[in-house]
């Protein structure tokens, strides 16, 4: 029951360096399933949802060891094909095994995944895939099971540019016999960084980063080094800091086309933002500007990042119009911003937002991540001190999140709270 408590209105200077982009390395270490050697991967942030992908490699067999940054996986010794429901419900991405365990031993069992906080999160494109190259698909008593000799290539195409079934189904057409062909593919940054991983470890891929994706199987796969891409979320969540609290904040370690649709956002609002040698600086020295935008699947704005700007806007100048296109329930942060003087109205998958001139610190409860973040954002700019509980969420997905902030110059502490306010 570990808590945040945030006193705001510090102007924040200074550099802060990303970690490694949290999405890479949960659909990377299933990846790592489909080698006959052994899988060493730099910059692995040391988060709770990867320690949960650990514990997945390992209750299958794999053997995993986690140093510093530096993750070494050896899944020579695959003993089990099944998933149990303890991790499946700490952690959606688990399903991501599914994909690899079909294409190399022709068996996977996991229990479904079920919803989240943020929508409820169907595994149908996934499923529609694998059966498409040859899997049967059993969902019985919680649990879903693929089986097939041999997966065979085949053509598909997604009804959405889902991320997690685009990754699946690449891994599941890696091992399979002939060539795989899927259209409507999502084009997240995090989907190149697989495709670079896996052509390292011996695969044959082309077109991540495009719609089409072109698969040709390969009999078996190798050893491979990777260096995992920057968390391009947690960089625009440092750049919504930058521009909220006046500051002048370098970000270092960015890959800026992967945020291009945010910058220009953030850009609108009055912020300037130079891109530099490896990094962007963020310097905003006036009130912003309030903005409309819309999620979309990349190139577009991520939904990763609506919560966060959110609260820019519920600051800023105007009124903002907020689309929330990708999950039909992820405006959960909005009452806990009400709390906190925000003037927020939802309509369906639009949110009206007026910005007002100051929020108030108070005591608020974040229920996923991005809302959390989002929360510790409003914390920093409010007047007086806020209580950000359940910060267990934020944990899966920032890396030393407080530390990176004070060494901005804000106040924030982790205290152990009790379940009294
Ligand atoms: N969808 C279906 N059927 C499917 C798959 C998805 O209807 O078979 C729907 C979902 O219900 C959702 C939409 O398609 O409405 C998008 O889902 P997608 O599959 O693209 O998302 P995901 O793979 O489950 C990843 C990230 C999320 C991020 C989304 C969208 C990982 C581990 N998670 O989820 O990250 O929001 O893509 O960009 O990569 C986060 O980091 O906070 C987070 C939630």
């Amino acid at each position: 029951m570990e808590k945040y408590v945030i006193v705001g209105g510090n102007s924040l200077s200074g550099k802060v360096r990303l970690s490694g982009g949290k999405n890479s390395v949960l659909t990377i270490l299933p990846a790592c399933l489909l080698s006959k050697g052994v899988c060493t991967i730099h910059d692995v942030p040391r988060l709770s949802d990867v320690f949960v992908m650990k514990e997945v490699l390992e209750c299958l067999g794999a053997r995993v060891d986690f140093s510093g940054n530096t993750m070494v996986v050896d899944s020579s010794q695959v003993t089990s094909i099944e998933v149990p429901d303890r991790l499946t419900r700490l952690m959606r991405a688990s399903n991501l095994v599914m994909g690899p365990m079909l294409s190399r031993f022709g068996q996977a069992k996991l229990a479904y995944p079920g919803g989240c906080s943020i929508g409820s999160r169907p595994m149908d494109q996934h499923l529609r895939g694998m059966k498409t190259l040859g899997a049967q698909i059993i969902e019985k008593h919680g649990y879903i099971e693929g089986k097939a000799t041999k997966l065979q290539g085949g053509e598909i195409c997604l009804d959405f540019p889902s991320v997690g079934a685009t990754e699946n189904i690449i891994m599941a057409a890696t091992l399979a016999k002939g060539t795989t062909i899927l259209r409507n593919a999502a084009r997240e940054p995090e989907i190149v960084d697989l495709q670079n991983f896996l052509n390292s470890m011996g695969t044959k891929i082309k077109g991540a980063g495009t719609d089409i994706i072109r698969i040709e199987g390969v009999r078996e796969l190798g050893s491979v080094e990777h260096t995992i891409i920057p968390d391009r979320i947690e960089a625009g969540t440092f750049l919504t800091i930058a521009a909220i609290n006046q500051s002048d904040i370098y970000i270092d370690n960015i890959i800026p086309e992967h945020l291009e649709a945010v910058i220009a956002k953030v850009r609108e609002t009055g912020v300037e933002i130079y891109e530099e040698a490896n990094g962007i600086r963020v310097i905003s020295n006036q009130r912003t500007k309030g903005i409309d935008f819309k999620t979309m699947p990349f190139p577009g704005f991520p939904t990763d990042m609506q919560a966060q700007v959110m609260v820019l806007m519920a600051v800023s100048e105007g009124t903002s119009i907020i689309t929330e296109n990708i999950f039909e329930n992820r405006f959960k942060h909005v009452d806990e911003l009400r709390r906190m003087g925000a003037d927020i109205r939802v309509e369906g998958r639009v949110c009206i937002v007026k910005g007002v001139k100051k929020l108030s610190g108070a005591y608020v409860e974040t229920s996923d991540l991005r809302a959390g973040s989002a929360l510790v954002i409003a914390g920093l700019v409010a007047e007086g001190a806020t209580v950000v509980a359940n910060i267990y969420h934020i944990d899966r997905g920032y890396e030393n999140f407080e530390q990176k902030l004070r060494g901005l110059g804000a106040q924030i502490l982790r205290v152990n709270g009790t379940k009294e306010r």
